[in-house]
C-alpha cells in the first residue's frame, strides 16, 4: 500500500477477526515504533506486546474504554519512564504520539485493525505487565485483523474542513 493510502484507509478498528497476527508481521509493526523520530533522539518508549488471551483480558480492566484490547489478536503496550516533570513529560507525549502513528500506519499497510486505548489504572497495568515502578504505561494499540470491513481510504473521514484546519502564511 502506498503512505498516501495506508494514512487515508488508518481508522479506530475495535472489532477484529478470531485471525492470529504473524510473528513477522507484528515484528514489522514494532519496528516501525522503534524507527520513529524522537526528541534529541532518546527514544522514550518499550513497547510491550501482549497475545495472550488472557493476559489481554487483564489488561482490558486498566480503563474504561479500553474493551477492544481483550478481543485483539495482540496489543502493544507502550511503556515509558515516569517523568520528572511537566517539560519532559510534554515532550515523551509528543514522541509517543509519533511512535503509535508509525506502528499505526504500518499495522493499516499490512491490512491489520488498530485502535488506541488510554490506561487509567497504572498499578493494575504494572503489576498485569511486571513492570517497575519508575515505569509508565503511556497507551496501548490493540490490533487485528478488521471483522467489519478492510481498510480501504476512507472517501469523507470525520474530520474538520481542509479549509478551517489549514492556515496558509498567516493565521
Ligand atoms: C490519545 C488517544 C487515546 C485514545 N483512547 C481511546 C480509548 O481509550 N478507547 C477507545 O475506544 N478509543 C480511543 N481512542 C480512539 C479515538 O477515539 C479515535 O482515534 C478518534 O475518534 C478518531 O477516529 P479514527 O481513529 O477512526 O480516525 C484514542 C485516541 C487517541 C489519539
Amino acid at each position: 500500500m502506498e503512505t498516501l493510502d495506508a494514512i487515508r484507509s488508518r481508522r479506530d478498528v475495535r472489532t477484529y477477526t478470531a485471525e492470529p497476527i504473524a510473528r513477522e508481521r507484528l515484528e514489522q509493526i514494532l519496528e516501525a515504533g522503534r524507527r520513529s523520530p524522537s526528541s534529541r533522539n532518546w527514544q522514550p518508549w518499550d513497547f510491550v506486546i501482549v497475545t495472550d488471551r488472557d493476559e489481554l483480558r487483564e489488561l482490558a480492566k486498566v480503563w474504561q474504554g479500553a474493551g477492544h484490547i481483550a478481543r485483539s489478536a495482540a496489543t502493544i503496550v507502550l511503556v515509558t519512564s515516569v517523568p520528572p516533570d511537566e517539560d519532559t513529560r510534554a515532550t515523551a507525549q509528543y514522541d509517543l504520539g509519533q511512535a503509535t502513528m508509525n506502528m499505526m500506519l504500518a499495522a493499516t499497510d499490512l491490512g491489520i485493525g488498530s485502535g488506541h486505548s488510554a490506561v487509567a489504572d497504572q498499578k493494575l497495568a504494572r503489576r498485569i505487565l511486571g513492570l517497575p515502578d519508575d515505569k509508565l504505561c503511556a497507551y496501548m494499540i490493540a490490533l487485528g485483523y478488521p471483522a467489519d470491513r478492510p481498510l480501504t481510504p476512507l472517501r469523507h473521514p470525520n474530520r474538520r474542513d481542509f479549509d478551517a484546519v489549514v492556515h496558509w502564511g498567516k493565521w
